[in-house]
């Protein structure tokens, strides 16, 4: 078979690299991909992040024979690239435009919650900036709370304020000064939740689904979770929250709603759900949804899947994924992202990366996601460069052998964190 993967990041790199370890995979694609990507795939010089790209990479699916496509990024799909492919007549993996809202509408996913009983943060919307500042004022001054924009804006749109002025300068920022354009037209004002928080990933045929190992990541840019939020800078999995207190019963119950409510609307939806939870008194609370894999969750979750991946996605699109037994590893995983210094603000990027063929454990994985390669050589091209990954059977083990391994790199400006997975110690 044939697959065309879409997207450049790491997550895209694990994902070709499970289609790599298939049997039943003759020819990978992947459109952009990186220079990772490039060693293992075909990389394909089509964009997708607009709607107008859509028709050239159904052509080259088309011209290419390509048997089915896995989406892996937010925009396409909140773009419609599954009901533009479906109409042409091509398999695709993701989920259609009416369910990426789920992850590309803050309101709708708070509206769907409320209307499926799935336990959230209290919250209201505004799209009148005089509403939502006089709202504000309902408030103790000292009074933390959180300001989303409703749209995507590449992880950047969540604001954690810590008191009633910083709230009001932030729903200026977004609905005045329209610091994400239309992403920013309306707001959700929500009740802060203190607590840990637990990726909570199946894939799903739409009706029924099949849950992944739990993962958390580490949002701060800088060790003890210092530091500006950036797209994740490391992850672990299975999560050490995983077994506490019938944590993953209450999550179950949490997804079969999820499920529920996505029959009842008679969403289209096949691929991955991602349901960001935190924890406060034992109990989940969905913070937002994804309608993809992680990154960097998908370099710690997906090296520790048996089954293959090719079976899961022939299983979503026939859907009769609830035949299908997904297998995993009893193992922990370890993900640590390498990033550019500087990132998630303005960084350098050019320099040449050494080391990476004295990573021989068959252990341990590398993907790339901010790389290019060039005349025999990777060189840095982006804000996060590369994930480094090591499995072993306790936590402890999976830490030292990821960090043993990030040790034998180097790129000038190299950045990570030093305590990823701090809370499965
Ligand atoms: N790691 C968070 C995300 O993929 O959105």
């Amino acid at each position: 078979m044939k697959v065309l993967v879409v997207g450049s990041g790491g997550r895209e790199h694990a994902i070709c690299q499970q289609f790599l370890k298939s049997s039943k995979i003759g020819e990978i694609y992947c459109a952009s991909g990186n220079g990772g990507i490039s060693q293992i795939a075909t990389n394909v010089n089509i964009p997708v992040n607009k709607i107008d790209d859509f028709s050239k990479l159904a052509n080259f699916a088309r011209k290419n024979k390509i048997d089915f496509t896995f989406v892996g990024p937010e925009i396409p799909l909140s773009l419609g690239i599954v009901d533009y492919f479906e109409a042409n007549g091509l398999e695709i993996i993701g989920p259609s435009r009416n369910g990426a809202r789920l992850e590309s509408s803050k309101i709708y996913s708070k509206e769907f919650m409320r209307k499926y009983g799935i336990p959230t943060a209290k919250h209201n919307s505004f799209s009148n900036i005089s509403e939502a500042l006089k709202f504000l004022d309902n408030y103790e001054k000292g009074q933390e709370v959180v300001i989303k924009a409703d749209g995507l804006a590449a992880g950047k749109g969540v604001y954690i304020c810590n008191n009633i002025e910083e709230a009001k300068n932030v729903v200026n920022q977004i609905m005045n000064y329209k610091i994400f354009g239309s992403a920013g037209r309306s707001i959700v004002i929500e009740e802060y939740i203190d607590g840990p928080e637990l990726s909570y990933l199946i894939f799903t045929d739409g009706v029924s689904y099949s849950i992944m190992p739990t993962s958390q990541d580490h949002k701060r840019v800088n060790d003890n979770d210092q530091g500006l939020n950036t797209g994740g800078m490391g992850a672990y999995a299975p999560a050490s929250l995983e077994m506490a207190n019938d944590l993953n019963k209450k999550a179950e119950v949490i997804i079969r709603k999820i499920i529920n409510g996505i029959k009842t609307e008679k969403i289209k939806y096949k691929g991955v759900l991602y349901a960001g939870l935190i924890i406060k008194d034992y109990c989940p609370y969905v913070l937002e949804f994804n309608c993809r894999f992680g990154d960097p969750e998908t370099q710690a979750i997906l090296p520790l899947l048996n089954t293959d991946l090719t079976d899961i996605c022939v299983a979503i699109l026939n859907k009769n994924l609830e035949t299908l037994k997904i297998d995993w590893k009893k193992e922990f995983s370890v993900s640590v992202v390498l990033s550019s210094d500087g990132y998630p603000g303005e960084f350098e990027t050019g320099f040449e990366i050494s080391g990476l063929e004295s990573i021989t454990d068959k252990d341990t994985a590398v993907f790339h996601s901010g790389t290019k390669f060039e005349s025999g050589k990777f060189f840095t091209c982006g804000g996060r460069v590369l994930s480094i990954t090591s499995r072993a059977d306790n936590v402890k083990a999976a830490i030292d052998k990821v960090y043993s391994n990030v040790k034998s790199v180097y790129f000038k400006n190299m950045h990570y964190r030093k305590d990823i997975a701090w809370r499965a110690l």
